[in-house]
């Protein structure tokens, strides 16, 4: 087919991860979406700190390229409100896909972005903003679109459980903890987003916003951090057989004057026979409640470069099909990749 022409938007970590997997897997990704997948630029605001990616797709003209008629699909990776609501609103208006891993965006316009996407039926897909690599908001929308889901809670701030899970762990005080993970680059400089809760109530946003069909923004969130844990809590805690996660808790709720949903960030103590007990380090996990389903829960790598280049790569695939062949999933021509080997010949 005809290629899927795709515009990237910022070039740092994850961005890095994308133009690598999108030149390394060509050849499997033409077969999967059935026409080739090609960069046909990348804007960033200093071409000459991108030495590792092609020179001679770099632009600093951000809203040229997610306008030509030469883009098919534009994928952001900046992260902030401003500039990528700007850019990610002409470029739905313009009938172009959009594939975002910006939680913060999400949390705080998806209403404005929808109806943007709305009006030229063009697609606006963002697996990467929650959990990273994890499959986790095309599960809440797609695969449990027809079941009840009533409960959704997990730990989506990998810098947090890093430090809960090593106090935990030492017997720590915070501040000992929090400085570790920043010498050891899990912890941002400034790690206000991740320890105050900004960075989960984004998240459970969007999760609320998915499993209950609702619009729910990062100001509907109550929110507290972990700053205020010591060490003594979390030794308490220990004692009841309990263990400290900050936690997303997004629920129905029944009160006097009917049903609603409950959406909050805070550190709690659950059980250590609970799943969400067992996640340690950086690591994600989403515990999810539906009345048919029942219990499910998902677990992976929330964060980092390549992790979340996987989520972005997916969404890109999924627009592309939609391009090429409406979505019908995957073609005969996409099963054409590795022969099966008979026992004895490995
Ligand atoms: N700062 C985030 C975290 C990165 O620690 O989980 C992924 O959104």
């Amino acid at each position: 087919g005809k290629p899927i022409r795709v515009a990237l938007l910022g070039c740092g970590t994850v961005g890095t991860e994308v133009v690598r997997l999108l030149i390394d897997q060509a050849a499997d990704l033409t077969a999967r979406v059935g026409a080739p997948v090609e960069l046909a630029g990348i804007a960033v605001r200093k071409p000459n700190k991108h030495r590792e990616v092609p020179a001679e797709l770099l632009t600093t003209d951000a809203e040229a390229l997610v306008t030509t008629d030469d883009v098919d699909v534009v994928v952001e990776v900046i992260g902030g409100i401003e500039p990528a609501r700007a850019l990610l609103l002409s470029a739905l208006r313009a009938g172009k896909s959009v594939v975002t891993a910006n939680k913060a965006l999400l949390a705080e316009h998806s209403a404005e972005l929808f109806e943007a996407a709305d009006g030229s039926g063009a697609d606006l897909y963002f697996e990467a903003a929650v959990a990273g690599a994890i499959p986790l908001l095309r599960p809440l929308r797609e695969s449990l679109a027809g079941d009840r889901i009533t409960r959704v809670m997990g730990i989506v701030n990998g810098t947090t459980n890093f430090i809960l899970s090593g106090m935990d762990s030492t017997g720590a005080s915070y501040a000992e903890t929090l400085e570790e993970a920043t010498r050891l680059g899990y912890a941002e400089a400034d790690p206000t987003a991740d320890v105050d809760g900004f960075d989960a109530a984004s998240k459970a946003a969007i999760l609320a916003s998915l499993a209950f069909h609702s619009r729910v923004t990062a100001a509907d969130v109550h929110r507290e951090g972990i700053a205020s844990v010591s060490a003594a809590d979390i030794a308490a805690a220990k004692a009841l057989g309990r263990t400290v996660k900050l936690l997303a808790i997004c629920e129905r709720v029944t009160h006097d004057d009917g049903e609603g949903i409950s959406v909050r960030v805070h550190p709690a103590m659950i059980p250590t026979s609970h799943p969400l007990a067992s996640v340690h380090g950086a690591f994600n996990a989403v515990f999810v409640e539906a009345d048919a389903a029942g219990e499910m829960m998902f677990y992976g790598q929330g964060a980092g470069g390549a992790p979340t280049a996987s989520a972005v790569l997916g969404d890109l695939v999924a627009v592309a099909r939609n391009r090429t062949h409406r979505g019908r999933g995957p073609r005969e021509s996409a099963y054409a990749g590795l022969p099966v080997r008979p026992m004895g010949q490995t």
